[in-house]
């Protein structure tokens, strides 16, 4: 089914990519040995090579589509706003049903703002809660990916509650002393660190599935519990939705385990496959947003046309759909999950597998992976191993053991079968791979 060439034109064009990008990409997650395919087009679960090789696609721009590529209401839509304008600079209509389409799904959402990236959308719901308690520090999750900005770009030190020291050199160590990381899934590190600091926390910002340490769920009771602490300490808790918004439940992460947050970022599936997300929460929190209130927030393409038409053709869909696609999504990715079990065990494999909704991941290791740490003792070799034969086969996941595999309403039950046949080859590949040090 899936034809597969040597990628010369890829890597003819990686070379001369790398003389003018950094790395050769525009996002780091996107470069991997020996080089990346190049893409032509994509259509449904499919990416089509410069090559002429074809993928069934599970990476899915990380987990931004979750309709497929190119969906046929999505594109129509887009292409009749094409030539009513690309950017006005004053408010439309659609963006007000969009908004309110959002504020409808989403729970916590009373008013949100639009804007461009989930990096924006947390950025500025970080200064948002700051601006509304006066309070400056946030607590992040060891583990947690919020964007690319100051304040979230930071990993935890050597003890289980500390003070954080930047992941990347650029950042002031003034800016993340500010931001206290912890561990994932840990009670007591929550419980101490609420209960010793917790009226100069202003914020609380969670992924409350992690997708970008691989997949890992919240134990029972968890996000319940830090619901209950944060609101007992007046700490505003943002639920980073970025990837679990409408993937999910159209609710989300905050409809699919009962939570309501303060505040909510939205962002990938939120806009189609086109560049646009969101914050939002509580009305009395959102007044303080300029021009109604005081804390600046402010963007030139914010509520783009072309991505509000996107966005609002891809909401449509899913909430008059949502009782036939959700159940569908989770059904597949319990599938594929079984299948992992499965083979891995076949193939003498020490694996953990997870999934919730549409996606799923691998880890390579003995151990159950419950937060960060131990999501680190995957052996990254194997992983490798996986991915590369997976790729030979015609199957893209994200490159990284420490990414999430993103199913959609396109991947139809061929493309499930062949992939199952693809994981038995690759977990054979990883078998073959002795335990990395
Ligand atoms: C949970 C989460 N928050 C924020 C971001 C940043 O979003 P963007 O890449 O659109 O800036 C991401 C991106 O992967 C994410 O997964």
């Amino acid at each position: 089914m899936v034809e597969l060439k040597l990628s010369s034109k890829s890597e003819e064009l990686f070379e001369r990519a790398k003389k003018v990008l950094p790395g050769g990409v525009n996002s780091p997650v996107r470069a991997f040995e020996p080089y990346p395919f190049f893409v032509n087009r994509a259509k449904g679960s499919k990416l089509y090579g410069a090559d002429g090789d074809t993928y069934i696609d599970y990476c899915m721009a990380y987990g931004a589509l979750l309709l497929g590529h190119a969906y046929s209401e999505v594109v129509n839509a887009v292409g009749g706003q094409l030539w009513k304008g690309t950017l006005y600079g004053t408010p439309t209509e659609l963006e007000v049903e969009f908004a309110e389409l959002i504020q409808t799904s989403s729970p916590c959402m009373e008013m949100l703002r639009l804007v461009n990236s989930g990096t924006e959308a947390t950025m500025h719901a970080i200064r948002v809660a700051r601006g509304f308690t006066g309070r400056k520090k946030i607590i992040k999750f060891e583990g947690c990916y919020h964007g690319a900005h100051d304040n979230v770009l930071v990993k935890a030190g050597s003890g289980a509650t500390t003070f954080g020291t930047p992941t990347s050199p650029g950042i002031p160590e003034e800016i993340t002393q500010n931001t206290i990381v912890i561990p994932y899934n840990n009670f007591q590190a929550l419980d101490e660190t609420i209960k010793c600091k917790g009226h100069d926390i202003a914020a609380v910002i969670i992924e409350p599935v992690i997708g970008n340490a691989g997949l890992i769920l919240p134990m029972n009771g968890y996000l319940s519990y830090l619901r209950k602490l944060t609101e007992e300490y007046g700490i505003i808790l943002i639920f980073d939705e970025t990837i679990t918004g409408f993937r999910l439940a159209i609710g989300g992460a905050q409809e699919y385990y009962n939570i309501k947050a303060d505040m909510a970022t939205l962002g990938k599936v939120l806009g189609g496959g086109f560049p646009i997300a969101a914050f939002g929460g509580r009305k009395e929190i959102m007044e303080n947003v300029s021009p109604s209130g005081k804390v600046y927030q402010a963007g030139t393409f914010s509520g783009n046309p072309v991505s509000v038409t996107a966005g609002y053709a891809t909401l449509q869909v899913l909430r008059r759909r949502k009782d036939e696609i959700y159940p569908a999504l989770e059904e597949n990715s319990e599938r594929l999950k079984k299948a992992l079990v499965d083979l891995a065990s076949d193939s003498h494999v020490e694996a953990q597998v997870y999934n919730v909704a549409s996606m799923f991941q691998i880890f390579f290791s003995s151990q159950p992976v419950i937060d960060y740490a131990s999501a680190k003792l995957s052996d990254t070799k194997k992983f490798q191993a996986y991915f590369q034969e997976l790729l030979k086969q015609g199957v893209f996941i994200p490159p990284s053991q420490f990414e999430t595999c993103f199913l959609t309403t396109a991947h139809a039950e061929k493309d499930l079968e062949y992939t199952i046949n693809a994981f038995d080859k690759a977990l054979h590949a990883a078998s073959t791979i002795s335990r990395s040090a």
